[in-house]
């Protein structure tokens, strides 16, 4: 089985998804955390993204893996645990620039494509219903005001003690939202077979029984 969520920028795909991946016992893929990884590294690298063969190089000498830290999920760089990295205002900056980038979009969907064929999996991103996995059995499309968003993911960052402020989160998606919804190469966008889910007013147990329950009834896993 494969579930697509995706969503706009600090939705909470990635806390529904991993609850989800809890509930049913399968496999939680976070693929912005893969497109921030290669950030990370392109910015550690002083790779220019307006030159492709110095991008298609770098490329070569990326490795991204998923291990289980205290429970959690962590994304590995090279070897290195970066999950704390990836998620910098630095890195949330320039993603979607990077993100743009056919031979970057070529690689690491490539690669979601292989996490799949080891299991059921849940993945969330921007445009895993659309491209990655067309014929995913469940499409869930997430979204909720930006305002609401950027005051989630200010809380977020914050409990992870890293230093920012309302005004510039709230412009940074904004920025992304743009940028990956109107870029040519997979962008973000609804399918029409996708479910449409407004999390504005609803809590994490409401959105998850909500999505759990469509899952649930179509499907017979338990
Ligand atoms: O968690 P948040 O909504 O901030 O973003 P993310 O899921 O970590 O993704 C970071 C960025 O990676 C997005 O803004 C997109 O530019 C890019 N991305 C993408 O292009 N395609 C995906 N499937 C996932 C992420």
């Amino acid at each position: 089985m494969v579930i697509a969520i995706d969503g706009y920028s600090s939705c909470g795909k990635s806390t529904l998804a991993k609850d989800i991946a809890r509930e049913l016992g399968i496999t939680y893929v976070d693929s912005g955390a893969m497109y921030r990884a290669v950030t990370l590294y392109f910015i550690n690298h002083d790779v220019s993204i307006e030159n492709l063969d110095m991008v298609n190089i770098a490329l070569s000498k990326i490795a991204i893996e998923f291990h289980a830290v205290d429970g959690s999920l962590h994304t590995y760089l090279n070897g290195h645990d970066v999950e704390q990295e990836i998620r910098s205002p630095k890195v949330a900056s320039n993603v979607s620039e990077v993100a743009v980038l056919a031979p970057v979009r070529h690689r690491l969907v490539a690669l979601q494509r292989e996490m799949a064929n080891k299991g059921s999996i849940i993945m969330d991103g921007r445009d895993i219903g659309s491209n990655v996995f067309p014929t995913a059995e469940f499409k869930f499309f997430i979204t909720a005001t930006p305002e609401i968003r950027a005051q989630r993911r200010l809380l977020e960052l914050e409990s992870k003690g890293i230093t920012t402020n309302y005004q510039e989160v709230l412009a940074n998606l904004k920025h992304r939202d743009q940028i990956d919804s109107t870029r040519t190469l997979h962008p973000l966008i609804k399918t029409d077979d996708a479910i449409l889910v407004d999390n504005s007013n609803l809590s994490r147990q409401q959105q998850l029984k909500l999505v759990l329950d469509i899952i649930r009834n179509n499907h017979s896993v338990n």
